[in-house]
C-alpha cells in the first residue's frame, strides 16, 4: 500500500528555546531563513506523500499563515519588482494539502498521533518529527517507505548513538535482519545508561500500521506523565512485524541549542549564496581562536 499521508506533530511549547517560543510556535525557528518545519513538509512531500496533517495547539497560528498564501505580501513584493521572493512565497503557498488539527491538551507525542485517527483512518502513514532534521541523499521518510515496500508493516528511523545519549531517545530491543535493518522485539522510552537495551535510538521518522491507534486510545501515561508513542509500539511490535532501518544521512537535533547550532553552521556551509562567504569566516575565526 502506498504512504499517501503523513502527521507532523507540532504541538509542544518548546520549553528548550524559551523565550524564543513564548510568543512563537519553536517550528517556525528558522534555520538561516527556513522555518524548521518547512523542511518537514518539504521532506514528506519530497517522499511521495500527498496530503500532511500538522497537530498544532495554541499558539500556532503562525504555522498556517506560513503554508497558506499572503496576497497583501505577494502584492507588495509585485510592485516593488522582487521577483525572487514572490516567486519564493508563492511556491511556500501553493506546496501540498496542508491540514490542521488542534491536540487541545499537552498530553504526548502518542496523544498528538492519536489525533490523527480520522485523518489517516485505515491505511498505514507517516509520523515526521519536527525536531529531527536529517540531510541526506535519498529523503529519510523515502528511505523508510522502500523498506517498507519490501518489508510491510511498521518502520522506525533508528541511528546508533552514544552511550551517554540513550536516555534521550526511545531505543530498540531488536535482532538484526541485514546489514542496516532490524526487527524490533521491544523498546524503552528514554532509559537509564544502565538499562538500555541497544544504543540503537529512534530518530522521528516513522511508517506506523494504522492498527496503532487502537492500542494508542488504550495506552495510559508512560514517562513524564504523558503518552507515549514508543509505549505504543512496543504493544504493536508483539502483534505486527516492526522493523528498524539504519537511515543514511546526517541527522541534527534541532530541538537542542548545540544542535541546532550545527545544523545552522553545516547548512549555510552547502548554500549556494552563502557558502563560500561564510567558510571564509569561519577559517578566518578559527584561524583567530588558536
Ligand atoms: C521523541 C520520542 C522518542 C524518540 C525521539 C526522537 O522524544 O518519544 O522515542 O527517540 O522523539 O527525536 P522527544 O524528543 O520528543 O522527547
Amino acid at each position: 500500500m502506498r504512504i499517501r499521508k503523513a502527521v507532523i506533530p507540532a504541538a509542544g511549547m518548546g520549553v528548550r528555546f524559551l523565550p524564543a517560543t513564548k510568543a512563537q510556535p519553536k517550528e517556525m525557528i528558522p534555520i538561516i531563513d527556513t522555518p524548521a518545519i518547512q523542511f518537514i513538509v518539504q521532506e514528506a512531500l519530497d517522499s511521495g506523500v500527498e496530503d500532511i496533517l500538522i497537530i498544532t495547539g495554541r499558539g500556532k497560528r503562525a504555522i498556517e499563515d506560513h503554508f497558506d498564501r499572503s496576497p497583501e505580501l505577494e502584492e507588495f513584493l509585485r510592485a516593488k519588482g522582487k521577483t525572487e521572493q514572490l516567486e519564493l512565497v508563492g511556491r511556500i503557498g501553493r506546496l501540498a494539502d496542508v491540514h490542521y488539527i488542534r491536540q487541545k491538551e499537552a498530553l504526548g507525542l502518542g496523544h498528538a498521533v492519536l489525533c490523527a485517527r480520522k485523518f489517516v483512518g485505515g491505511e498505514p502513514f507517516a509520523v515526521l518529527l519536527g525536531d529531527d532534521l536529517v540531510r541526506s541523499k535519498k529523503p529519510c521518510l523515502e528511505q523508510l517507505i522502500d523498506l517498507y515496500a519490501e518489508l510491510p508493516g511498521t518502520v522506525l528511523a533508528v541511528a546508533e548513538v552514544p552511550p551517554e545519549d540513550v536516555s534521550k531517545y526511545g531505543i530498540l530491543d531488536a535482532e538484526p535482519v541485514r546489514e542496516g535493518v532490524y526487527r524490533v522485539k521491544d523498546l524503552v522510552e528514554k532509559p537509564p545508561r544502565d538499562k538500555a537495551p541497544s544504543r540503537l535510538a529512534v530518530i522521528g521518522r516513522y511508517v506506523i500500521s494504522p492498527s496503532i491507534f487502537s492500542i494508542l486510545a488504550e495506552t495510559p501515561p508512560g514517562a513524564g506523565g504523558e503518552i507515549q508513542l514508543t509505549d505504543a509500539l512496543r504493544v504493536l511490535c508483539r502483534e505486527e512485524p516492526v522493523y528498524g532501518l539504519i537511515f543514511e544521512g546526517r541527522r541534527y537535533d534541532t530541538g537542542d541549542k548545540l544542535g541546532y547550532l550545527q545544523a545552522t553552521v553545516e547548512f549555510a556551509l552547502e548554500r549556494p549564496d552563502l557558502g563560500a562567504d561564510f567558510r571564509a569566516y569561519l577559517k578566518q575565526l578559527l584561524k583567530a581562536l588558536a
